[in-house]
């Protein structure tokens, strides 16, 4: 029996303005994962952690996605499957993409690379269906491509891997639930023309900024006018948070994926650590449970271990 461990990292998916459309994979927090590949047809999940998550493979993220891969395959196999979460769910940093990326990645390496990573990604995507309700990339593409990615359409799939220069990211969790069905459903149907043109403009320019290597346009182009108005107030302290990062020196940030986790780009270590800092204070005196952390943009994407 063929078998192999994966690590699987967290990522953030739209990046302040690119709602669907960008996202970065982080180097910490990552998911473990085993899959074995078996003769006995079907998928067997068993969750190593205390998230007490689905098991029934329809119901599963990563069940459902290594469905949508088992149904282009020629032969009668299954799969074992042994989930150590440490990307918490419902944290915005991209804990289903984890396991529904993690699991494609490592069948797909178990039967000889036979599929694109595209096709991953396009396997993938069912995962974030069930978790979210809609079929999403931008956490999928950066975890199994690493780095920074730009999806410029899910149909048909285009994704473009962006350079970006090094950068320190601090997260800070505050642990509240916000659901991505929900944080969707809340969100505008339209928007007006003058807010689209300045989010275009920052999307254009934060993509130009990671491939110049340019940190002050990175920094300019981190606004969101459209998405995080409304989201936003679905997490205490998110204002105090950005407006004080910002003036210790954070390049900008926002909203992790759907949230309620909140990112900040740095470019120096010790200005991350500073932001971390306050991040902490200004939960510690809300009131707030929260974890916080530092961590770097992971190039790799999934790994092999
Ligand atoms: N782009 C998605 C959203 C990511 O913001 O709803 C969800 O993790």
């Amino acid at each position: 029996m063929k078998s192999v461990k994966i690590k699987s990292p967290a990522t953030i998916a739209n990046l302040v303005c690119g709602f669907d459309v960008l996202g970065m994979a982080l180097n910490d927090p990552q998911d473990v994962m085993q899959v074995t590949l078996s003769k006995e047809p079907g998928i067997r999940i068993q969750h190593n952690d205390i998230y007490n998550l689905p098991v029934i493979p329809e119901k599963n993220v990563a069940g459902v996605a290594l469905l949508e891969l088992i149904k282009e395959l020629d032969n009668e196999n299954g799969f074992d499957i042994v989930i150590e979460k440490h990307i918490k769910p419902g944290s915005g940093l991209g804990s289903s993409a984890a396991s529904a990326a993690g699991v494609v990645v490592a069948a797909n390496h178990l039967l000889g690379n036979i599929f694109s990573k595209e096709d991953l990604v396009r396997f993938a995507m069912a995962g974030e269906k069930l978790a979210s309700g809609v079929k999403h990339a931008d956490n999928i593409s950066p975890c199994i491509y690493g780095g920074v990615t730009l999806i410029r359409s899910i149909f048909p799939l285009d994704i473009i891997p962006l350079p970006a220069p090094p950068m320190y990211v601090a997260v800070v969790h505050p642990q509240i639930e916000v659901k991505t069905s929900d944080a969707r459903e809340i969100l505008r149907k339209e928007v007006l023309l003058k807010d689209a043109i300045k989010q275009w403009g920052n999307i254009a320019g934060l993509v130009a900024g990671f491939m110049q290597n340019d940190y002050g346009l990175i920094s300019r182009s981190l606004e969101d006018v459209i998405i995080e108005p409304v989201r936003s107030i679905l997490i205490p302290g998110f204002d105090e948070v950005k407006k004080k990062c910002a003036a210790a020196g954070a390049l900008g940030g926002g909203i992790a994926g759907s949230g309620p986790s909140i990112f900040m780009l740095c470019k120096e270590e010790n200005v991350a650590k500073d932001v971390e800092l306050i991040m902490k204070g200004i939960y510690d005196s809300i009131g707030l449970a929260y974890h916080s952390y530092v961590t770097t943009i992971n190039n790799k994407g999934i790994t092999i271990v």
